[in-house]
């Protein structure tokens, strides 16, 4: 049984005021949810992040990592020093990352790779372009997407990785994936990973990102192969945040 993951991914938004407000909010509606939350926020407000949620069930996580450890990288931030200041996940791999700021699935994998090495989770998101959907590539695309990962830290490395679909069109649109569509690319992702190991396709997460919100999750949420979700603009209003976390 996979256990439910809801992973908020506040890309490049709040103040030093308003990440305690959300921050404060989640934690005051966290008593009832049974799902494992994360939060992932801007690097400057991860001390502050980091010092609300002590011995509370909340998870913290980054956005980004650099695959190297440490140098002449301005403006880029390595492995340790989002452990230092407790964060277990990351996210790798954001089609935002990949579109704008040129990361191949080469560097995808890498940064995957790192990730593992430094024992933080990657959230490792892949997706199809709308025309890759309309020319009827999602399946090329996903794949690709996963068996780069897939050539650099082997299938067992799966253990420790949890996958989240985020179709490129659905992200920040307003157009969520039905969840037949969502469902049946999970279930293609599940039965490629069954090609490399039958029970690591069973047990690994895969999430579903784009456009959810507290009127689409519970349906989302209840297909057999959504295990989860990596919500954006949801994740920024506390109140719709938990209701997310409630539906899982
Ligand atoms: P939205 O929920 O705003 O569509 O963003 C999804 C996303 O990109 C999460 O990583």
């Amino acid at each position: 049984m996979r256990q439910v993951i809801i992973a908020g991914n506040w890309k490049m938004n709040t103040s030093k005021e308003e990440a305690d407000t959300l921050v404060m909010g989640i934690l005051s509606g966290m008593a009832d949810v049974k799902s494992k939350v994360i939060v992932c926020v801007p690097s400057p407000y991860m001390s502050q992040v980091e010092a609300l949620i002590v011995h509370s069930q909340l998870n913290l996580g980054a956005q980004n990592l650099n695959i190297n450890a440490s140098g002449a990288f301005t403006g880029e931030i390595s492995a340790d020093m989002i452990k230092d200041f407790g964060v277990q996940y990351v996210i790798v791999g954001h089609s935002e990352r990949r579109s704008l700021y040129g990361e191949t699935d080469e560097i995808v994998a890498q940064k995957v790779q790192v990730a593992l090495d430094n024992n933080l989770t990657p959230l490792f998101c892949i997706g199809e372009l709308l025309e890759d959907r309309e020319s009827g590539n999602t399946q090329v695309i996903v794949s690709k997407q996963i068996q780069a990962v897939i050539d650099q830290v082997g299938i067992d490395a799966f253990k420790n990785i949890i996958v989240a679909y985020e179709p490129v069109w659905a992200i920040g649109t307003g157009v969520t994936a039905t969840p037949q569509q969502a469902q049946d690319t999970h279930v293609f992702i599940r039965s490629m990973l069954a090609e490399h190991d039958a029970d690591i396709a069973q047990t690994t997460p895969i999430l579903y990102g784009g456009s959810m919100n507290l009127s689409n999750a519970a349906e989302l949420l209840n297909c057999k192969d959504i295990d989860g979700g990596l919500i954006g603009g949801a994740s920024l209003k506390a109140q719709d945040f938990l209701q997310i976390c409630k539906a899982g």
